[in-house]
């Protein structure tokens, strides 16, 4: 394609034909490439960073989407049953705000980082109920505007040995907010609640270990197909993506992002990394990253092949910072797509050539 080109030489204006102008350059950063496919990609960030300049720079630089990664949690947000704490959360909305990134919000219910003058408070379940009311609604009130999506509940369903089932939570039936036994119905007040405190906002339903179809994945799509027929605001399902294995099968991923975008929700891929095994320094092998770069690509494009899939997160973006390694005891770890220095990884060209590609 010939393209005409306005050049000023010494004052002189010239106009030239431009063989090959017409030639897309390939995206300088990941935001670049997710911008040209409509996509969104973010990370999972920490407000103790940001201080730090490379860290605050990658991240400015290359996500569209931010994600507080322990920040909105209750145990940093409740110092205790009538205050709320919302400083380092705050941190991370305005450093979005300042490079125009949306921010999802994580979590409002979840079993893990709470409090523990709230798990181990002896409250009635009329008291949970309403303490998780309050806590719904002014958490996202006060975000209101400024969280375009909301991880409203996070893992709800069970693991081994009783995959797919609810499990036993302190919101759920220990002792609950009163809908012990009623199945999701907790969920159901929960999402009525957010709703409520924001109507623009998405609404997610957010899954570990439910990325391929299975017994997990089915029940969560009973629960959505059920919420979506009864009009019980639910937009969308997000799928953690913390993979171990090097040879998960994609394809049913795939499948599984299929169905539930036929049932109207949005899929985002929300905490994404590809674990390897590394050695006493952290470093991983040659052959192990270019596996890795491919699991990205492939996570990738099965989730632009859907157009309900409309985000790729990372769960951080610098091995320096990864939970990976604390949760591994440095067992595993160079999950993610920029090494400790900053410096991109295969899986970073990866991801960037496939969102780049729709
Ligand atoms: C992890 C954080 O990365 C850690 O900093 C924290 O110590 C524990 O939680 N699923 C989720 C995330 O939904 O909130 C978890 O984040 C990782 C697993």
């Amino acid at each position: 394609m010939h393209r005409t080109l306005k050049v000023q030489m010494m004052g002189v204006g010239l106009t030239v034909f431009c063989l090959g102008c017409g030639m897309v350059p390939s995206p300088a950063s990941l935001r670049e490439a997710a911008q040209r496919s409509g996509m969104l990609v973010g990370t999972a960030a920490r407000p103790e960073q940001l201080t730090e300049a490379a860290y605050a720079a990658t991240l400015a630089r290359e996500f569209n989407m931010l994600e507080p990664e322990d920040a909105m949690k209750w145990e940093v947000l409740r110092p205790d049953s009538q205050s709320f704490d919302f400083s380092q959360a705050d941190r991370l909305v305005d450093f979005a705000g300042q490079h125009s990134m949306k921010v999802r919000g994580h979590t409002l219910v979840w079993h893990q980082q709470n409090p523990p003058w709230l798990t181990q408070g002896q409250f009635t379940p009329d008291q949970l109920a309403g303490l998780l009311e309050t806590h719904i609604k002014t958490v996202v009130g006060h975000y209101r505007g400024k969280v375009f999506a909301w991880d409203v509940a996070n893992e709800a369903f069970d693991e081994q040995p009783r995959l797919g089932q609810l499990r036993d939570t302190i919101w759920y039936n220990r002792p609950g907010i009163g809908l012990a036994g009623n199945g999701t119905a907790y969920l159901e007040r929960c999402f009525r609640w957010a709703r409520e405190a924001d109507p623009q906002a998405l609404l997610f339903y957010n899954e570990a270990e439910a990325e391929a179809l299975g017994p997990k994945s089915d029940a969560i799509y009973a629960m959505v197909q059920d919420f979506r027929k009864r009009g019980v605001p639910i937009d969308g399902v997000g799928f953690e993506m913390h993979i171990g294995n090097l040879h998960s099968d994609i394809s049913s991923f795939s499948a599984n992002v299929g169905r539930f975008t036929a049932l109207g929700v949005q899929v985002q891929i929300t905490e994404m990394d590809v674990s390897l095994p590394v050695d006493a320094h952290g470093n991983a092998s040659a052959e192990d990253l270019q596996r890795q770069a491919d699991m990205y690509r492939q996570v990738a494009a099965a989730c632009l092949s859907h157009r309900g899939c409309t985000a790729i997160q990372t769960w951080g973006f610098t091995d320096k910072y990864s939970w990976i390694g604390w949760q591994s005891k440095g067992t595993r770890g160079a999950g993610l797509l920029f090494d400790r220095n900053y410096v991109p990884k295969p899986a970073y060209q990866a991801l960037r050539e496939t969102l780049g590609a729709r």
